[in-house]
């Protein structure tokens, strides 16, 4: 084939390698010991010695720059083999845990907690959170139960050996929220608190409530029936009676306490302890003495406040019989409740 043909088909096969077959299959058909560029070098010899340098020179040429052109391509080729190679190889560590196992589910209290919280929040209330370990004071003085008054009994306190408590309600939180936000505001605020109780169907030591506070001007016990109404309903999707018995509080002025029917039963179970109706909440007026410790004016500014325990909350809304469920820790029985 002339040299100048010769060239053209060289390099169009050039641009049409795309493996290392194709690769070894080029070496060969031009550069190997018969390929046609090296049948084209010993084909000079029967040159006549003019033509032989011309033609060489040129054959020389042609063949640096097939080669350059060809181990090019050859190394490109043979990387992206590599690292498909390496791709295809990879381990998965395996010290990680199964990738594909099943997701977790939120805990139920979990849910019904963003659940109420977001009500209160879209009807214009601060989301607040407080600590677990609170001081005496933020816990009883604060909330008008002052040292060695009796009111300190009707919960009782995990104390810590720095005079701190557990959180025994969350209405330990209220006190820092009227210095911080009042005298005018609303607050929702959620938490966990610890009694030293003994644990039955409706009772546990560590158990969630959630706390609401509105204070200002012209408050009255209307707006909180309004709230605490326009939730419950929200919440547990159903009608439930709800009943406001007078209860006492040191820290209200009056006090109520928040009842609704057992939804486990029509004549009395043990879930309601035979009453049919199940203590949910405390409520009421918030007491003067109250907002004075919070730097709030009684004279001028009232204010409402509520306790709901969460956890009967959770109870009641995925029909859950016995509040020891949730602290179990038993994955298959608290992701079953939907
Ligand atoms: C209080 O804790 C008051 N701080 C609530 C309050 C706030 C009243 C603001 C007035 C104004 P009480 O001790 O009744 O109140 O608890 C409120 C609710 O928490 C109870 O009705 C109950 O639903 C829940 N609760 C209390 N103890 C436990 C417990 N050991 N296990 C589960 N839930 C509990």
């Amino acid at each position: 084939m002339e040299i100048s043909k010769l060239k053209i088909v060289i390099f169009e096969d050039l641009e049409n390698i795309r493996s290392e077959a194709d690769c070894g299959a080029f070496h060969a058909k031009y550069l190997g010991k018969a390929g046609a560029i090296t049948e084209a070098m010993q084909s000079l010899r029967n040159l006549a010695a003019e033509e032989r340098a011309k033609v060489g020179a040129e054959i020389n040429i042609i063949k640096r720059n097939v080669e350059a052109g060809f181990f090019n391509i050859q190394k490109t080729i043979q990387e992206a083999e590599i690292n498909r190679k390496l791709m295809a190889d990879t381990l998965v560590d395996v010290t990680i845990p199964d990738l594909n196992k099943e997701v977790g589910s939120l805990h139920p209290i979990t849910r019904v907690t963003r659940e109420v919280v977001e009500i209160f929040s879209s009807m214009g209330f601060i989301v607040a959170e407080g600590n677990e370990i609170v001081t005496e004071f933020e816990n009883f003085e604060s909330v008008n139960v002052p040292k060695h008054h009796p009111a300190r009994d009707m919960q009782d306190t995990f104390w810590l050996s720095n005079g701190m408590v557990l959180k025994t309600h969350t209405s330990a939180l209220q006190n820092i929220l009227l210095k911080k936000h009042g005298p005018v505001f609303s607050a929702v605020f959620p938490g966990r608190c610890y009694r030293n109780e003994n644990l039955d169907a409706s009772h546990e030591m560590a158990f969630f409530q959630v706390e609401g506070m509105m204070v200002g001007e012209d408050i009255s016990i209307a707006n909180l029936i309004y709230f605490l109404k326009q939730t419950l309903s929200q919440v547990l999707d159903r009608d439930l009676d709800v009943r406001l018995r007078p209860g006492y509080f040191p820290f209200t002025e009056p006090g109520f306490e928040i009842d609704i029917s057992c939804a486990f039963c029509d004549d009395g179970c043990s879930v309601c302890k035979r009453t049919k109706w199940i203590e949910f909440g405390g409520c009421g007026m918030i007491h003067p003495t109250v907002l004075e410790m919070g730097d709030v004016d009684p004279k001028k500014y009232q204010g409402f406040a509520f306790g709901l325990g969460l956890t009967r909350l959770a109870m009641m809304k995925y029909g859950v019989n016995d509040v020891r469920v949730f602290n179990s820790g038993k994955i298959d029985a608290l992701s079953s409740i939907k």
